[in-house]
């Protein structure tokens, strides 16, 4: 916590975003932090982050939201980036069954390196492509019920619960 030009109390929280790769965690994070949607967006390479504010009780949360290439080969050192995170968004695509089957093991990977009381959603995102669906919301909803997360489908393509997806997760932690 830190204090802000007027005095008041500011909130910084890191927040990470994984899953498999061409799941959408990009296009997820710009819609949130710049409602921008690219549908022609290459695999990320590395680490990339953006901050986004939002307001509480009168108070002006930050949070620095980090997203990370799924596949292997393009990632960076895994300790580094959980280190410090306090909230998590799982994400898998509704119309990929093998995304969905990979969650078990980014939660894995999550409890090795992070804290374990880190703030987490499970988010099935694409649910724009109904009529190509794999996964059914119910199973979403149980994988996640199970696990302790909190669950929602997205579409970073139409802003379907973007915002409502990140929201839960900051307000979880604040
Ligand atoms: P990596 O960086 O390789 O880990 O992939 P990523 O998870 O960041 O995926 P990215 O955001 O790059 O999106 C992959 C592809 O899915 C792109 O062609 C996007 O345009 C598309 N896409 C992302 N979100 C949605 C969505 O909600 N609906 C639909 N229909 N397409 C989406
Ligand atoms: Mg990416």
């Amino acid at each position: 916590m830190g204090r802000d030009d007027d005095g008041g109390e500011e909130y910084l929280f890191k927040v990470v975003i994984i899953g498999d790769s061409a799941v959408g965690k990009s296009n997820l994070l710009s819609r949130y932090a710049r409602n921008e949607f690219n549908p022609h967006s290459k695999a990320t390479i590395g680490v990339e982050f953006q901050t986004q504010s939002m307001e509480i009780d009168g108070k002006e949360i930050k949070a620095q939201i980090w997203d990370t290439a799924g596949q292997e080969r393009f990632r960076a050192v895994t300790s580094a980036y959980y280190r410090g995170a306090v909230g998590a968004l799982v994400v898998y695509d509704i119309s990929r069954r093998t995304t969905f089957d990979s969650v078990a093991r980014w939660l894995q990977e999550l409890e090795t390196h992070s804290d374990s009381t880190i703030a987490r959603i499970l988010v099935g995102n694409k649910c724009d492509l109904e009529n190509i669906r794999e996964v059914p919301v119910e199973e979403g909803k149980e994988l996640a019920e199970e696990q302790g997360l909190f669950f929602m489908e997205t579409s970073a393509l139409d802003s379907t619960n973007v915002k409502t997806a990140f929201e839960i997760v900051i307000k979880e932690i604040y």
